[in-house]
């Protein structure tokens, strides 16, 4: 057996300063496709997300709502962004806050490396910083302010005034490290996916790093740097260490040995953390650099980022309480192009919810196993000799399984489900063509009734197997009632990369009824 693969995938760290709307539930849930995908196909997956608790923009909201960070930080976690998980059906490994002491020691002892190795120098700033983004803004993203904000700069991304800091802090000499990123994107081309994200990370390095700030005095809400407790770590270097931290940096050699370097999808407004800033503290520490960094696009409303400090955010359970989580999973990662920017819209998502998963899904899977248990008293009929119309659903079978995992591999997730969805069509364009229930009334055919059904229903198990980590209810449901879990084990456990090879479900595998899987929503049940 050759070694399996290795994936460690992560989510950012969500800031707990408010609940979560449907853009960070889109992050999560593009993530936990990836991961049930690499799992289910035997590759040695690690799935961690969590949340990130420091910083000004934390202690200001919990000053606001009169209570202690800390404080303000457990009721978030605990009462939004840990249910978050289950209402959209989230399979991580380990979920880490920042606020734990296995990161905060190894955020330690990762600041001390560096100080003892020389990369790190007091010094004194003065710059225009953005609470929202938690960063210093380079020069191309301060904008003049508008309307009550006029005469004021503004952040290009959250349009709210920025704020004039001056102070003496610890800094990284992340400007020695300019030459090496720009080789590194330059070996490794899929290092910054997609080739967007890449072209801009490149041309914002080129333009030169200044050394990065990395510690803050005005405030005490952080981990303290070691050398020098009148200081706290700058929160996003504290945050882009929870992927190390979590993964046993400084704590645990074999753990971290097996899981690091891992792969990192992010929003791209947060991409130059990910891809400048992060690999070159990792080269500072002398570890490796992540193998991918993915930025994907926003959701937006009105053709703006969602947000909530906006207004414009849309609570995940909205949309889940009427549609049901793999609606949510499947809607978000099959309209939009990942990578890309996107629209949420109600009338999309209950458009495609109907023509997509009710009827060409979920009716094709109560068909056939309704026209099983009418024709062959639901036991799986054995096939006969297969006519070019059954050898092209087979054939199809396997070659979407090979091109949707070849899309998986390069975080394509949209086009996965795009190849997945050829199988439900032509199966359903195939037994609307085979017309069983009209061979059904010929004693001759009873051999060819036996064939399609059971080609019908044998892709359906190729269904279900590819489509679990899109929709793992309704799949594990179709599973069931195909008789799979007692024939073929779990659905979870099935080597996803042969989902396409044919003549799986055994003949003689006694079938169920099926349940309606994405029952109608009527317009009025939406929000
Ligand atoms: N705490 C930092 C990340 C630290 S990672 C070491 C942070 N947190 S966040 O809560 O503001 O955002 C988390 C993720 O949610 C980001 O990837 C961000 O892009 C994503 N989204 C927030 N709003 C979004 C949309 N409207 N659309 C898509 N994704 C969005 O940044």
């Amino acid at each position: 057996m050759p070694e399996p693969q290795k994936f460690f995938l992560t989510t950012p760290i969500f800031y707990v300063n408010d609940a979560p709307h449907i853009g960070h539930a889109y992050t999560e849930v593009a993530c936990d496709v990836l991961a049930r995908w690499h799992r289910q196909a035997g590759d040695d997956t690690w799935f961690l997300t969590g949340t990130d608790e420091h910083g000004q923009k934390i202690l200001r909201t919990a000053t606001a709502n009169g209570v202690a960070p800390k404080e303000w930080a457990d009721r978030l976690v605990e009462s939004a962004w840990k249910p978050l998980l289950n209402t959209i059906n989230i399979s991580n490994d380990d979920f880490i806050r920042t606020t734990e002491a296995r990161h905060e020691q190894g955020v330690a002892k990762f600041l001390q490396k560096l100080y003892d190795d020389g990369h790190v120098y007091a010094g004194e700033f003065e710059a225009l910083y953005c609470v929202g983004c938690e960063e210093f803004k380079p020069k191309s993203e301060i904008l003049d302010g508008e309307g009550a904000f006029e005469g004021e700069k503004v952040c290009a991304i959250h349009s709210k005034p920025l704020e004039l800091l001056q102070e003496k802090n610890y800094f990284f000499k992340m400007s020695a490290f300019q030459e090496r990123l720009l080789q590194l994107y330059q070996d490794r081309p899929d290092f910054v996916q997609p080739a967007s994200a890449r072209n801009e990370v490149i041309a914002f390095v080129q333009q030169g790093l200044e050394d990065l700030s990395i510690s803050r005095t005005s405030f005490d809400w952080g981990i303290p740097i070691p050398w020098d407790n009148s200081h706290v770590t700058y929160v996003w270097f504290d945050a882009l260490l929870n992927y190390i931290t979590a993964t046993g940096y400084g704590s645990d050699d074999a753990q971290f040995a097996r899981r690091w370097p891992g792969n990192h999808v992010v929003g791209k407004d947060i991409l130059r953390f990910h891809a400048v800033i992060w690999p070159a503290m990792l080269m500072a520490a002398g570890l490796d650099v992540p193998e991918h960094v993915f930025a994907h696009g926003w959701l937006l409303v009105g053709g703006e980022k969602m947000s909530k400090s906006k207004l414009t955010g849309i609570a995940p359970n909205e949309i889940t309480d009427t549609f049901g989580s793999d609606a949510f999973r499947y809607y978000f990662m099959r309209a939009i192009s990942f990578g890309h920017d996107g629209s949420f819209s109600w009338e999309d998502l209950h458009a495609r919810y109907h023509a997509e998963l009710a009827n060409g899904f979920g009716n094709l899977a109560s068909r056939v196993l309704a026209m099983n248990a009418k024709y062959f008293g639901s036991v799986m009929p054995t096939a006969g000799e297969l006519l070019t119309a059954d050898n092209a659903i087979r054939d199809l079978a396997a070659n979407v399984t090979a091109a949707a995992d070849a899309h998986i591999e390069k975080f394509a997730i949209h086009e996965a489900i795009a190849d997945v969805w050829k199988l439900v069509d032509a199966l359903n364009h195939y037994v609307q063509e085979q017309q069983p229930w009209a061979l059904s009334k010929d004693e001759a055919q009873r051999d060819r009734l036996a064939t399609v059904l059971a080609a019908a229903t044998e892709g359906l198990r190729a269904l279900a197997e590819l489509l679990h980590p899109v929709i793992p209810l309704a799949t594990q449901k179709l599973w069931v009632a195909l008789g799979a879990e007692q024939a073929l084990g779990e659905l979870s456990s099935r080597p996803l990369r042969e989902a396409g090879a044919w003549g799986q479900l055994p003949a003689g595998t006694e079938l169920q009824s099926l349940e309606v899987l994405f029952p109608r929503v009527e317009a009025e049940e939406q929000s």
